[in-house]
């Protein structure tokens, strides 16, 4: 398979272990391994005493366990973990789809929802996002698309969304699942940012619990703060479907790392708290972007996000942000990530404000702005 350079990733790779104000990561703030360890009493010491063997290629099954109760209706069985949401989608892509296929991705994506599947020799049609309709993409195209190609296979989401912060109302979700299922179409629904929701009302079901051929991608990384145990999963209904990805597992990683199994089934024992400490963070800081972007309302756009940890404003000067983004990043060493990592055009960059330092990060873009703008 020949697959091009991942855009996003290859930016990053250059500024994010430099930069000191990391101002568009999209994980939540991290825990070390010391505080996930003071959350029960006998851990340190299992910890310790942890066999690191291989383990099971399914994923330990406490750990399945765990992962299950973040479903309505999701069995332990039900469950197969990865080496971060990553695997979970270049498995999917390899084993779902066949060169020819069609498949329809909500975009601006995250770019292996997209990418993988165009390296097998796939048609992609994008669903479009636009800001001018605040990133909803519409239902009436959805059905198009499927319409007018009878070999689609499969409906690709993302909520909430990166990179804008767009997050489906339950109607919405609850309609894109029946066409779905009206069609007989697989739905991958990356919900990675799932339990960032402002509002708790507005949490939507997991596509694993509404429809059969439903698949819900999860991860440590984002809402958990816990991006470096490399942990993440599907959960399906569909067993025939898990084993045959499982069975390509074997060609990956095999299996998972016994640290990390260990270390994410107890953060998911408590996670009520690491939601909660991540939710305040990130809510605190939505604030002060909103207070942010008030003040500055001439030079950038602002869309509020509905969900997640981070949006995508415009800049309205007419600069390259791509330019504006390195030379802000090189003189006040602010990592902010431009929309042309996402294969869309326009001035959009994308804001993450999942992270403790996010205030000072916003003041050092505020000096720059206040300098060079
Ligand atoms: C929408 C989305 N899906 C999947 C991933 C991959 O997650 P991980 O790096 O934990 O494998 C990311 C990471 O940024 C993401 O934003």
């Amino acid at each position: 398979m020949r697959i091009k350079d991942f855009k996003l990733e290859r930016f990053f790779a250059k500024y994010e272990f430099s930069a000191p104000y990391l101002l568009s990561s999209s994980d939540c703030e991290s825990f070390t391994v010391a505080e996930l360890l003071a959350l029960e009493e006998n851990a340190e010491e299992q910890f310790k005493n942890l066999r690191l063997g291989y383990t099971e290629a399914q994923g330990n099954p406490e750990l399945r366990d765990e992962i299950s109760k973040l479903y309505d209706n999701v069995k332990p069985e039900e469950v197969l973990v990865f080496s971060g949401a990553e695997e979970g989608i270049f498995i999917f892509m390899n084993v779902l789809l066949e060169p020819g296929d069609h498949i329809i991705v909500q975009c601006p994506a995250y770019q292996s929802l997209y990418a993988v599947a165009e390296a097998i020799g796939c048609r992609v049609t994008t669903w479009e996002m636009k800001p001018e309709n605040w990133w909803r993409p519409d239902l009436g195209l959805l059905k198009k698309s499927i319409c007018e190609n009878k070999n689609t296979k499969a409906i690709i989401l993302n909520s909430p969304h990166n990179p804008t912060g767009f997050q489906f109302s339950g109607e919405e979700f609850d309609a894109i699942v029946e066409i779905a299922k009206a069609n007989g179409l697989y739905v991958f629904s990356d919900e990675v940012y799932r339990f960032l929701e402002y509002d708790p009302r507005d949490r939507l079901p997991a596509a694993a619990d509404l429809y059969e051929k439903g698949l819900s991608l999860g991860v440590m990384s984002k809402t958990f703060g816990l991006p470096g145990l490399r942990i993440g999963w599907i959960a399906a209904k569909d067993r025939k479907l898990l084993r045959r990805l499982a069975a390509f597992k074997d060609f990956t990683t095999i299996c998972n790392s016994a640290p990390s199994e260990f270390l994410a089934a107890l953060a998911l024992r408590h996670r009520e708290i690491l939601i909660e400490r991540n939710l305040e963070i990130v809510r605190k800081n939505l604030e002060l972007l909103d207070a942010f972007f008030e003040k500055h309302t001439g030079l950038f756009e602002w869309i509020r996000p509905g969900a997640g940890p981070i949006a995508f404003p415009e800049l309205r000067p007419d600069i390259d942000v791509e330019e504006f983004c390195v030379d802000l990043a090189e003189k006040n060493g602010v990592l902010l990530l431009p929309g042309t990592m996402y294969d869309i055009g326009g001035r959009q960059f994308r804001i993450g404000f999942g992270r403790k330092n996010m205030p000072e990060a916003l003041k050092e873009f505020e000096k720059y702005i206040e300098k060079n703008l």
